[in-house]
C-alpha cells in the first residue's frame, strides 16, 4: 500500500525538467572543467570576464555553447573563442576575434577586454536570425581611446566580420573625471522597439554630471546606433555604477544588476562595490527605477561585478533569479521576482571570479557559470561548472503568441532566452 503510495508519487517529486520532445533536457553536473589555461612561457598568465552563449535560435537541439574572456597572448591581441558540444564538460578554442585595420586604429599591442555575446533571434538588418553577436571594449596600442565595437559570426563562431563601431571615450582610466567608456552587455530590446532592437549597454564615464554611469545604444540594423540613454545615473556624482547585465523574468518584468563603485552601503570590511538592482517593465526605462541594494536575509551584501539570469526552476512557482558577484564563491537567489527582502544565499564550490558569468541551460535546473579568473592575478585559469537550482519547473511562463508565432526564427524557442533569461528549452 506505502509502496504504491510512494511509486504514484514519484512522478510528481522527481525533478525531471521539462523539455520540448527531441531536445536533450539534461544536463550533467560538473565542477571546475577547464577551459583554458595560459602557456607556462605566456609573460602574463592572467585571464578574466569569460561570457557565455547557448546557441539555439536557428532550432538547433545539440546544445552548442561559447564562450569567450579576456586574456593576454605575448604577441597580438585577440578574444578567444571556445566552443562546448557536451553541455560544458568540454572545451576546445574554434576562432578568435581581432580588432583589426578595419576599425582604422592599431589594437596590435593594446588591450581587448570586457566580451559580451548574443545569439540574434531575429533578423537584424543584414543579419538573419541566428547570426552569433560579439561586443567587446578595446583600448589601442597608444592607449587613446576606449571603443565599443561588434562583430558578427554567420556561421556558429568559426569566422567573424567587423559590424560597427558603437561608441568611444577617452583613455582607460578609472578615476573620476576621465571619459572612458567600457563593459558593453548585448541584449534585445522588445518593449521599446517593435520589431525588437538591440541594445549595448555599457559603463560611461563622460557625462560631466556623473563619475561615471551606465546607460546604453540601441540598433535597428546594427550599424546605426540610437542616442545614448541612461540606465543607472546616480544623483551623487562620486558614486560609480559599473558591470551592467539584464535579464527577464517570468512575470514579464526585468531586472538589471551592477556594482555601486565607491558606495558606503556594503558589506563593512568587503571592497565598496555594493551590488545593485533595478526592476522594469523595459530594459530601457531602468534609469527612473528604484535603486535596490542586493542583501540577503542572512546579511550578506553582495559585491562587485554582479551577472544575473532568471530560470524557471523554482520551489515558489515563480522561478529563481539568480546572482553571481566578484567577492564571495556562493550564489545570491531570489523565488519572488527580486523581492527586496526574499534573497538568500546558496553555497557554491567554483572559486571567486571576476564577473564570473550565468548561463540558464536546456535543462533549467542547471545554470552553467564560468569562471574567468580573478582580475589582476599574475595566473589565472578558465573553468566551468554547474549550479544546480533547487525546486522544480514552473509551467505557465514563457512568452506569448505573438512572440512564439511570428517574430521568433524558432517557433518560439529560446526567444525567451535572448530576451535575457536565459531559458533555452521553452515554456510550452
Ligand atoms: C586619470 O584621470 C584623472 C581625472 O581626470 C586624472 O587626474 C589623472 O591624471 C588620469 N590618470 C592618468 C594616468 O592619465
Ligand atoms: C556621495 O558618495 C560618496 C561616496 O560614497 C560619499 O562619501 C558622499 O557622502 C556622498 N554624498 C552625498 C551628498 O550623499
Ligand atoms: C573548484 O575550484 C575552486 C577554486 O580553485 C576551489 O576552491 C573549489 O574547491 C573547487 N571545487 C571542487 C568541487 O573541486
Ligand atoms: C595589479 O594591478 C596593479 C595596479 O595596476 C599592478 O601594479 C600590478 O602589477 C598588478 N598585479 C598583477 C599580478 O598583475
Amino acid at each position: 500500500m506505502l509502496s504504491s503510495i510512494l511509486l504514484s508519487l514519484l512522478p510528481l517529486v522527481s525533478a525531471i525538467p521539462w523539455g520540448p520532445p527531441g531536445s536533450s533536457s539534461q544536463t550533467p553536473s560538473f565542477d571546475n572543467v577547464t577551459i583554458f589555461t595560459p602557456p607556462a612561457d605566456w609573460p602574463r598568465r592572467s585571464t578574466s570576464y569569460a561570457r557565455v552563449v547557448l546557441l539555439n535560435q536557428n532550432c538547433e537541439t545539440d546544445n552548442v555553447l561559447l564562450t569567450t574572456f579576456t586574456l593576454t597572448p605575448p604577441s597580438g591581441r585577440y578574444y578567444p573563442v571556445f566552443a562546448s558540444h557536451d553541455q560544458g564538460q568540454t572545451w576546445a578554442q574554434i576562432s578568435q576575434i581581432e580588432f583589426g585595420p578595419e576599425t582604422g586604429k592599431d589594437y596590435s599591442a593594446g588591450r581587448l577586454a570586457q566580451p559580451t555575446l548574443l545569439e540574434l533571434p531575429i533578423d537584424v538588418g543584414e543579419y538573419p536570425a541566428g547570426t552569433v553577436l560579439f561586443s567587446g571594449m578595446g583600448q589601442p596600442t597608444d592607449q587613446s581611446s576606449t571603443d565599443i565595437y561588434v562583430y558578427a559570426s554567420r556561421d556558429k563562431g568559426y569566422t567573424w566580420e567587423f559590424v560597427s563601431l558603437v561608441t568611444s571615450g577617452g583613455r582607460a582610466n578609472t578615476t573620476n573625471g576621465a571619459t572612458p567608456i567600457w563593459e558593453p552587455f548585448l541584449l534585445m530590446s522588445p518593449v521599446s522597439h517593435d520589431p525588437p532592437w538591440v541594445m549595448n549597454a555599457y559603463s560611461d564615464s563622460r557625462d560631466p554630471a556623473h563619475g561615471q554611469k551606465l546607460a546604453h545604444q540601441s540598433s535597428p540594423d546594427l550599424k546605426s546606433w540610437s542616442g545614448v540613454i541612461d540606465d543607472a545615473a546616480e544623483a551623487n556624482y562620486t558614486l560609480r555604477p559599473g558591470m551592467t547585465t539584464m535579464a527577464k523574468m517570468g512575470n514579464g518584468k526585468y531586472i538589471f544588476t551592477y556594482e555601486l563603485g565607491l558606495s558606503t552601503d556594503g558589506l563593512p570590511g568587503v571592497n565598496p562595490f555594493a551590488t545593485h538592482y533595478r526592476i522594469s517593465d523595459d530594459q530601457e526605462t531602468f534609469d527612473s527605477a528604484e535603486e535596490i541594494r542586493l542583501k540577503s536575509s542572512d546579511g550578506i551584501i553582495s559585491s562587485s561585478g554582479p551577472y544575473v539570469v532568471w530560470t524557471p526552476v523554482g520551489p515558489s512557482g515563480k522561478g529563481t533569479v539568480v546572482v553571481s558577484d566578484s567577492h564571495f564563491t556562493m550564489l545570491f537567489m531570489n523565488t519572488e521576482y527580486g523581492d527586496p527582502d526574499a534573497w538568500f544565499t546558496v553555497y557554491g564550490d567554483h572559486g571567486v571570479g571576476y564577473t564570473r558569468s550565468l548561463t540558464v541551460m536546456p535543462d533549467e535546473s542547471k545554470v552553467l557559470l564560468v569562471n574567468g579568473g580573478m582580475y589582476n592575478s599574475s595566473s589565472t585559469i578558465v573553468t566551468a561548472g554547474i549550479i544546480d537550482i533547487p525546486g522544480t519547473y514552473a509551467p505557465g511562463f514563457g512568452p506569448g503568441p505573438k512572440d512564439r508565432d511570428s517574430v521568433s526564427s524558432c517557433g518560439g524557442k529560446g526567444f525567451w532566452n535572448n530576451w535575457g533569461a536565459g531559458v533555452a528549452a521553452g515554456g510550452w
